[in-house]
């Protein structure tokens, strides 16, 4: 069996690249890796994700879409590959549903861990990791970054950034496995903590 990454954290904060670097290392040592990302991946999951940009559908409708992106992921990518021995690294999770959909967009919160619960189909995370940097250093990237706020306004955007932050003192966190909080804001480069992470050496 291969390996499920899952990387999770604000919008701006450098997830993408995270993903991006860390699939040319691990590929570098051997190791055979897919990238995917939520909402996307499949034909209805890229539907999906054009549909959850801000201010389109209803949140409690914007957490189905995602759970059927995920699931359409899971079944049609995710698994096979897993059971080929790949690593798969994920752009985004249950996390973000957490965030965006309960804690950003009022959705109810037993509803919203069933929806992830079920929407994972049973798999578990091996190694799930939370990026985040500091709420000032998040602003400057962000409005360095020519989408601004990618159509979310500030305040929610601030809201997005407690919501992770909340997502680290929940107690009922669907994720088994230990969960790793980097933040960007450590000069050690974050690939190579999440390297150390995946490869049991710290
Ligand atoms: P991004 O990953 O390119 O930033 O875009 C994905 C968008 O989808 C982002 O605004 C967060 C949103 N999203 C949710 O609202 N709920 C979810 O469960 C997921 C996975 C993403």
């Amino acid at each position: 069996m291969g390996k499920f990454i899952t990387i999770d954290g604000p919008n701006g904060v450098g997830k993408t690249t995270l993903v991006f670097n860390l699939a040319n290392r691990l590929q570098e040592s051997g190791h055979s890796v897919i990238t995917v990302r939520e909402p996307g991946g499949t034909e209805l999951g890229e539907i999906m994700r054009e549909w959850v940009k801000p201010g389109l559908a209803e949140p409690l409708s914007q957490a189905f879409m995602c759970a059927t992106s995920r699931v359409e992921a899971i079944a049609k990518i995710i698994r096979p590959a897993l059971a080929e021995g790949k690593w798969v690294i994920s752009d985004r999770s249950v996390a973000s549903t957490w965030v965006y959909q309960y804690y950003l967009g009022g959705v109810d919160r037993m509803a919203i861990e069933r929806i992830n619960l079920d929407s994972m189909l049973g798999l578990e995370v091996d190694y799930s990791v939370i990026l985040n940097v500091g709420l000032d250093a998040l602003r400057e990237r962000i409005a360095d970054d020519n989408r601004g706020y990618r159509g979310m306004s500030r305040r929610d955007m601030d809201r997005v950034y407690a919501g992770y932050i909340n997502w680290r003192g929940d107690k009922s966190m669907l994720i088994k496995s230990e969960q790793r909080f980097l933040s960007c804001d450590d000069p050690m480069d974050v690939c190579e903590r999440v390297l150390q992470y995946v490869t049991g050496l710290k």
